[in-house]
């Protein structure tokens, strides 16, 4: 592991231009549900009934039920490997931050540019009249049990931000994101399984451009193969240490 964490420092702390790409293993120390993690939310919901814009539009009430156990989970604390992340980007080491998170939790850290490739939690959107929310505007309804309902055009079309199964990513944010992952030198994955597409490309487009490759993950994936160094454990743990590392090499 030591030795892993050097060659990783190694690479950053040589970097002129790297990227970190975050799935939802980042935010577990946070205190937030993973997907397909040890008790990931996928072993007991199914993600096509709560989490796809069909079902959204069969059935809203599954959806916000989904939601709202996910919602009090989601406004938790950043924790040392997003602070990591973000004292990489104060250093001018890290340039872009791509994740797939809608925790909003890097922004929280102090990173500046993060690509939300599957949106935020941020703001509601009916999507009907395209009228924007506040959380707090529906804080009542929620309280009553009531899911949110469009207060201009009647809608009970109005949800998150967030990018579901079934829609679209955002394309400029997505564009965005390709063009870091041709351009970086050094791209560092944290905490994802890479079996979502179109994120799970990103790795292997900084790959064939040249790209050093580092993963941080509880367990293997799929993709290990195409990394340089491959880290199994705690983000939180190993990623304040790869900072600590690049620090003396930078001396
Ligand atoms: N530190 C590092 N890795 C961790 C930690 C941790 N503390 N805890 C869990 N992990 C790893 C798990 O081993 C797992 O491989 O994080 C990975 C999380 O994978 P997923 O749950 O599949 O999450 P992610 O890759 O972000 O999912 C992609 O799928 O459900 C959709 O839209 C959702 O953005 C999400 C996308
Ligand atoms: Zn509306």
């Amino acid at each position: 592991m030591e030795e892993e964490i050097r060659k990783a420092a190694e690479i950053l702390a040589k970097s002129k231009h790297a990227v970190v790409f975050t799935g939802a293993g980042i935010s577990a120390e946070s205190g937030i549900p993973t997907f397909r993690g040890k008790d990931g939310l996928w072993k007991k919901y199914d993600p096509e009934e709560v989490a796809s814009i069909s079902g959204f539009k069969r059935n809203p009430r599954a959806f916000w039920e989904f939601s709202m156990e996910l919602k009090d989970k989601l406004f938790a604390e950043p924790n040392p490997a997003h602070y990591a992340i973000a004292e990489l980007e104060r250093m001018g080491i890290v340039k872009a931050v791509i994740t797939q998170n809608i925790d909003m939790l890097h922004q929280r850290a102090g990173s500046r540019r993060v690509l939300e490739l599957h949106g935020s939690m941020d703001k509601l959107d009916c999507l009907d009249c395209h009228e924007t929310y506040d959380w707090s505007e529906f804080a009542e309804d929620f309280k009553k049990g009531e899911i949110p309902r469009c207060r201009k055009c009647g809608s009970y079309y109005v949800k998150p931000r967030a990018v579901l199964f079934g829609e679209p990513l955002p394309q400029r944010t997505l564009f965005e994101a390709i063009e870091e992952a041709k351009r970086c030198d050094a791209f560092m994955v944290v905490g994802s399984s890479l079996v979502v597409y179109p994120a799970a490309e990103l790795p292997y487009i900084a790959k064939k451009s040249g790209a050093k490759m580092i993963i941080v993950n509880a367990e293997p994936t799929m993709a290990d193969p195409i990394f340089d160094v491959k880290i199994i454990g705690n983000a939180g743990e190993i990623l304040p240490k790869i900072v600590e590392e690049v620090k003396k090499l930078r001396r």
